[in-house]
């Protein structure tokens, strides 16, 4: 299987998943590359699919589905689909939308908006519980998995991270084996790297401390960095 990662508009990422033959378009914002690439690469586009609803994401959809004719489909209550043999995971991810969704197969994940390089999206108001019980679902995959996000925040991201943790080695590893593109984690280099993901890190609450926010829970230390 290929992920094909595209740039859109300042910094936006589309993906085109295929097996040679068949393909999946996710979040097509550039739905010119799409077309020229399946061309070229003679494949047959299957569907149309979107990380969550918003539409920086779907802009792409309309004109992709009336080129080729592939239909635009939901994955919100979808648990997978196929690409060729092989199958593709849904992981329902809600927080950053109540419709967000991850794709899954076999040692990658295309993550929208849910988790960046060193960074999380925003969260809906009142579900930041929800939304750290997405991430945690992320966590679970192995170490190894590769991401793929849906913004290329990552300098910014980095950056901030140095600042939280000025001391932690592996985000000074992380950056200066950073090569994009693509552009990509893991989730291994993530539960290392990224403060979203590291509250109960004696650093990470220290920097809260420092700048007044609410350390005494777990969620509550989580949701005061989405704040
Ligand atoms: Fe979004």
């Amino acid at each position: 299987m290929k992920i094909i990662q595209f740039r859109y508009d300042s910094d936006n990422l589309g993906y085109l998943i295929h097996d040679g033959e068949e393909a999946v378009a996710i979040d097509p914002g550039d739905p010119g590359f799409v077309l020229d690439y399946i061309r070229e690469a003679g494949l047959r586009l299957k569907e149309i699919r979107n990380t969550h609803s918003h539409s920086d994401h779907t802009s792409g959809n309309r004109t992709l589905a009336d080129k080729t004719g592939a239909p635009v489909v939901d994955s919100t209550g979808a648990d997978h689909f196929y690409i060729g043999e092989e199958m593709i995971e849904v992981i329902p991810t809600p927080g950053h939308t109540r419709d967000s969704v991850c794709f899954k197969g076999e040692g990658w994940v295309i993550t929208g908006d849910t988790l960046f390089i060193a960074n999380v999206g925003n969260c809906l108001p009142g579900l930041a519980g929800t939304f750290r019980e997405s991430l945690d679902r992320l966590l679970q995959l192995p170490d190894e998995t590769v991401i793929y996000p849906g913004h290329d925040y990552t300098e910014r991201s980095l950056r901030r991270a140095r600042e939280i943790e000025p001391d932690n080695p592996d985000i000074k590893r992380f950056t200066d084996s950073y090569n994009p593109p693509p552009i990509v984690s893991t989730i291994g280099d993530e539960k290392r790297i990224n403060p979203y993901l590291r509250t109960d890190e004696p650093a990470v609450i220290a920097y809260l401390r420092e700048n007044g926010k609410d350390v005494e829970r777990s969620l509550g230390r989580f949701q005061s960095f989405l704040e």
